[in-house]
């Protein structure tokens, strides 16, 4: 992806929910995309993947490629059904997008006949294989259940298992785990990352919580406000962030080490969309601010040592310093 915009036209004016925003992901890879709620993660994968109402969404500029080839061109229909053969998508609730008048393996049956042409035998078969790679306990006779018997982890199970069913080359998985508790959350982490070894899949992982992008993840980008503020390996950018907000947010990840202590949460709210302030979207929060990042247009993005990179006008004192 190549400097996405995307907008939406409101009654208050149009949103610019995505920014120039650019990312890749490689086979066997895994991308995570972090950042607060509203940053545009979300809307950036439903880009992807052509799920964008439009209107109110318009994709007012930049370019989508998988392979080579652009995503942006096609029309809907071709555009949904390229992603149906190569790129999947795990959504954040997966109550809302399983059907609740379908058994789960009916829902997992007819993916897997439209997409490989199985047998309805053929096809159970391989849904039950299927329930039991994401470790549904009992997958024999739990396939012939309803999505509401199915408790919240075991539901997220299920939909990895629908993205599965249509063999994805890169699987986009939406905060799979929001719901959850911790324990059941940790499980669908490690099991999405032993798929993604085990299939040598692209995983892009958009989730809120750097923890759990620590064990996972090869490549963060964290957004704010429709923009990729930094983008590095996982490791660096957890050693030694280059940008003041994913350094706040490393501050905000709960520590066991730390018994007892305040959890420190990023003072000030995520920006009204409407409404950037102007110069750097992040000085109104950002304990670093100087007079330079209040006016003007957003701080351009520098490209650091070892394929890092942030948008902040002190990023290379930022790492250095933390
Ligand atoms: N249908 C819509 N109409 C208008 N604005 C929208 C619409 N959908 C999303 N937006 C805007 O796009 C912004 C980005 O939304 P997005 O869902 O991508 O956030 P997110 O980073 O996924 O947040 P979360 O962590 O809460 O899921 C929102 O702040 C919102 O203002
Ligand atoms: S540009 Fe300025 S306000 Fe923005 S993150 Fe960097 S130091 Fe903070
Ligand atoms: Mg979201």
């Amino acid at each position: 992806m190549t400097d996405l915009v995307v907008e939406f036209s409101t009654a208050d004016g149009v949103v610019r929910a995505v920014d120039g925003l650019t990312y890749s992901v490689d086979a066997g890879r895994t991308l995570a995309i972090v950042g607060e709620s509203g940053s545009g993660k979300s809307v950036s994968s439903l880009a992807v993947m052509g799920l964008l109402q439009s209107p109110p969404a318009r994709i007012a500029g930049g370019s989508i490629r998988f392979n080579g080839t652009e995503l942006l061109t096609m029309s809907r229909k071709q555009h949904r059904a390229y992603c149906g053969e190569h790129i999947g998508m795990v959504f954040q609730d997966a109550l809302a997008a399983l059907n609740p008048v379908y058994t789960v393996g009916w829902q997992l049956t007819e993916a897997l006949r439209a997409r490989h042409g199985f047998s309805r035998r053929q096809a159970r078969t391989r849904a039950i294989e299927l329930l039991d790679m994401v470790k549904v306990p009992a997958a024999r006779q739990r396939v012939s259940e309803y999505p509401h018997q199915f408790s919240g982890g075991m539901r997220q199970r299920v939909m990895i298992a629908m993205a599965l069913a249509m063999d994805p080359e890169v699987l986009i998985a939406d905060e799979p785990t929001t719901a959850l508790d911790v324990t059941v959350q940790a499980q669908i982490m490690t099991l999405l990352a032993e798929i993604q070894a085990e299939r040598q899949m692209g995983l892009i992982l958009i989730t809120h919580d750097l923890g759990v992008v620590a064990t996972v993840a090869d490549q963060v980008t964290v957004m704010y406000a429709g923009r990729a503020v930094e983008q590095a390996p996982v490791l660096e950018a957890y050693g030694s962030p280059a940008h003041p907000y994913t350094k706040a947010l490393l501050q905000s990840i709960p520590r066991l080490d730390r018994k007892g202590g305040e959890l420190e949460v990023i003072p000030g709210r995520p920006p009204d969309l409407l409404a950037v302030p102007a110069g750097c979207p992040f000085h109104p929060r950002c304990e670093r601010a100087e007079d330079v990042c209040r006016t003007g247009a957003p701080p351009p993005v520098v490209e650091l040592p070892g394929g890092r990179s942030a948008a902040c006008h002190f990023a290379q004192e930022v790492m250095t310093d933390a």
